[in-house]
């Protein structure tokens, strides 16, 4: 995982909100969403206009800023569905300090590999109509869970929704990340990849059946 940590008036070009947002936050204890990668993240949904968006890996939420500022900033009711195993004691804390200012943050203390499923299952049986749009992977980074993480939220994705697979094909490489990703690659297509000038990689990949 990048061990650059990015203070949080880098992120002010992006939205006014983000930068007092981060700056609220703990420190986070690992790595988290770069600025380049926040910049791309927010637009894409802008673009995508995902009503809800299910991310494994909170940390302490600076990747959960971005996504729920760019669902408000087109009218959407920011809708995050986010799971961490809460490694971390400022994870708990975060989690609440942000469900404050919105309110559609459901945040899911757990391991994905047994909590990611039921919690979206729940979640879309209780929402009738509702869809997976987007999932973001960024939970734990060895080649298991990040597959598993890609495979359940897969399973769940609605045609044409998409997959963001953070760390793959970083500078310095993420092995666990980069094999899972090639192995989602292999079996269903229609991946991209992506580089931040800062190094950053990620994947996107769009279900086309
Ligand atoms: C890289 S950080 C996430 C950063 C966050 N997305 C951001 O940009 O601010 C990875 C997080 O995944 C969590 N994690 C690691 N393994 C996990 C697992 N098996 N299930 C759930 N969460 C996990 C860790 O506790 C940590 O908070």
């Amino acid at each position: 995982m990048p061990d650059t940590y990015f203070a949080a008036r880098e992120y002010a070009h992006i939205h006014a909100a983000l930068e007092p947002l981060l700056a609220d936050l703990p420190s986070p204890p690992e790595g988290h969403i770069g600025p380049q990668q926040a910049e791309y993240l927010y637009h894409l949904i802008r673009l995508l206009r995902p009503a809800l968006v299910v991310e494994t890996g909170f940390c302490v939420g600076h990747s959960a800023c971005v996504i729920m500022l760019a669902q408000e900033s087109i009218g959407l009711s920011p809708q995050l569905l986010s799971v961490d195993l809460c490694k971390y004691e400022e994870t708990k804390w975060a989690a609440k300090h942000l469900a404050s200012r919105f309110p559609g943050l459901m945040f899911i203390e757990g391991d994905t590999r047994e909590a990611l499923a039921p919690a979206v299952r729940r979640h879309l049986r209780r929402n009738a109509g509702l869809s997976l749009d987007l999932g973001i992977v960024d939970g734990g980074h060895d080649m298991d869970t990040a597959l598993s993480d890609l495979e359940v939220l897969f399973s769940f994705l609605k045609p044409g929704g998409y997959l963001w697979l953070d760390d793959f094909e970083n500078a310095l490489p993420n092995s666990g990340v980069n094999l899972a990703g090639r192995t989602l690659a292999m079996r269903w297509g229609s991946c991209l990849r992506f580089q931040t000038r800062d190094g950053r990689g990620f994947m996107l990949h769009q279900k086309a059946f």
